[in-house]
Parts: structure tokens; C-alpha cells; sequence
């Protein structure tokens, strides 16, 4: 299948890109993990750039603010979408497709982004119930989610996934435990995914990683960092609007750390 004629964006395109006003505009994202951190501040980017956002997440009560704030801002109206994908079953993920054909009849993209960190801890003594989270979460929900969600969007015209990894999904770390490998696995599922499709469908898989960002998560990984120190969502904005806009046709199967050298 042929993509756009032009060069596909190179990594330093996508991290230092510039968002034309509206060039959202006709797109519908989900964005899971909306309520705090990156995820929220993708969701009020992805509307602010003129896509409808539907917000997933675990805890209402933020996905409601956020949704206060994105009708505030005079954007498309969201959906909320309250999901804990530690828990759910792939019978209510296909639920929430059928639900999404019914109430709003198409999907452009899907940010993979909520996570667990887990604990910090050697492998030898990682708790076992901790390490099945984390997998479920970070990797097993995410495979799930994006099985139940793909009739909708290989019916979109450049459909985009976009999951979530780390620098230490990239490079496995000691004591970063089930999040490394659950990143690990994301990576692969995207490479895997990207070698499936590519050559029947417009859609595209691509991974991102944020690099070192001033989050509640962040904070939990490393208590003793100055926060300060840190690029804030809203700074490292470009390469997730870039990488759901029509002008990353072509990027496929990409790992895009977005501050390379962190
Ligand atoms: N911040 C960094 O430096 C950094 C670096 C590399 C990669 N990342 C990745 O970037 C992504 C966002 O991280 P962040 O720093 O923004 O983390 P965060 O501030 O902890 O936010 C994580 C989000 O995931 C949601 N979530 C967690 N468990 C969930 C579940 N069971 N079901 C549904 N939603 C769930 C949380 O919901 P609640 O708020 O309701 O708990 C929250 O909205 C993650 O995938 C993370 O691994 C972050």
C-alpha cells in the first residue's frame, strides 16, 4: 500500500514539529490514562489542535475535570470513557468499540499512554501480584484494547496507534522490574503489529517515548530529583501531536524518544 509521496518525517522532524492550527481537525482520538500527567495534557493538546477526544481512564472524577476543561477551552465536545484496564475483560473492550461505532462512527487514533511503575525493585524479589499488574496495565490491556478497537480503525483513512515506552524498555535496566519488560514487550507488540499491516493497511503503529517528564510517576521513580529539572508534558507536546497528524504518514514501526538524551 503506498503512502504519501514525500519522505516520511525523520525522528528530529517529529520532535521539534510544528502543528499547523486545526490539523486535528476531523479526527477522533482516544487517549488512555487521560486524567493526569502526560495523558491529560495530550487529550487538551489533541482537542486544542481540533480532534474530538475520547478520554479513558480509571478515576472519574479526573476524566470529568478534564473533560470540563477541554469545553471550556471551546473544543469539539469529548466522551468519557471510564475504564480500569487492570481489571477489564476483553468482552467489555469490545463493548466499548461497538459503543464508539454507535455513538460517534469513526476512530483516527489511539495514545496508549496510561501506566503503572510498580515497584523498583531486583526481579528476585519482585512481588508476583505487583509483576501481573503492572503486564496487564502496561502491556496485556494494551494488546487487548487495540485487537477490540481495530475493525474501527483500518476503516480510517491514516488511522495511527501510538504506544507508550521507556528509555528502560529501550535498554532493559536493573530494578526497573515488570515496567522495563512490560515496555520491553510494548515495543515488540508495536514492531510485530507494524510488520502485520504495513502492507495492507494505512494504519501505523509507532511507539514514543517521552523521556524524562515532570509527572506524578516521575516523581515516584526517582523522590529525589528536582522536579524543576524536568521538561513538563506541555513541553514535549510537538512529537504526539505530530505523530497522530496526517503529517507522519509513512512513519511505521518507529521507537521516537522525544529527549534522546535522557
Ligand atoms: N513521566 C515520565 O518521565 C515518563 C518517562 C517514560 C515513560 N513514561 C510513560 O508515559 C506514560 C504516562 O506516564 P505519566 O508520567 O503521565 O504517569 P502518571 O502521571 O502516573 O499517569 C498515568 C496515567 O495512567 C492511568 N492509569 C494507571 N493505571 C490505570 C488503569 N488500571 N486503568 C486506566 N488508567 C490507568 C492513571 O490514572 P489515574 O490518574 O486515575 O491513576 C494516569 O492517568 C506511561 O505509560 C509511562 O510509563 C513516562
Amino acid at each position: 500500500m503506498s503512502d504519501n509521496v514525500n519522505q516520511p518525517l525523520n525522528h528530529d522532524d517529529i520532535r521539534t514539529f510544528e502543528p499547523q492550527d486545526n490539523c486535528l481537525d476531523g479526527k477522533t482520538i482516544l487517549v488512555t490514562g487521560a486524567g493526569d500527567g502526560i495523558g491529560r495534557i495530550a487529550a487538551l493538546t489533541y482537542a486544542r489542535y481540533g480532534a474530538t477526544v475520547l478520554l479513558l481512564g480509571r478515576t472519574t472524577s479526573k476524566l470529568e475535570a478534564v473533560y470540563d476543561e477541554i469545553e471550556s477551552l471551546g473544543a469539539k465536545q469529548p466522551a468519557m470513557l471510564p475504564m480500569d484496564l487492570e481489571k477489564a475483560t476483553y468482552a467489555e473492550m469490545q463493548q466499548l468499540e461497538g459503543l464508539i461505532v454507535k455513538e460517534i462512527g469513526q476512530l483516527d487514533g489511539v495514545l496508549h499512554n496510561a501506566g503503572l511503575l510498580g515497584e523498583l525493585t531486583p526481579l528476585e524479589m519482585y512481588d508476583v501480584d505487583t509483576f501481573e499488574k503492572v503486564m496487564k496495565v502496561n502491556f496485556t490491556a494494551t494488546f487487548m484494547l487495540t485487537q477490540a478497537l481495530l475493525p474501527l480503525l483500518k476503516d480510517a483513512a491514516n488511522g495511527s496507534i501510538v504506544f507508550t515506552s521507556s528509555t528502560v524498555g529501550t535498554h532493559p535496566r536493573a530494578f526497573w522490574g515488570a515496567y522495563a519488560l512490560s515496555k520491553q514487550a510494548v515495543e515488540g507488540m508495536s514492531d510485530i503489529f507494524t510488520q502485520e499491516t504495513q502492507n495492507t493497511t494505512r494504519l501505523r503503529f509507532n511507539c514514543i517515548n517521552p523521556g524524562g517528564t515532570r509527572t506524578n510517576m516521575r516523581a515516584h521513580a526517582f523522590p529525589g530529583e528536582n522536579p524543576m529539572s524536568l521538561k513538563t508534558p506541555e513541553d514535549i507536546m510537538a512529537g504526539y501531536v505530530c505523530l497522530m497528524s496526517d503529517d507522519s504518514i509513512g512513519v511505521r514501526g518507529q521507537v521516537i524518544a522525544l529527549q534522546p538524551k535522557d
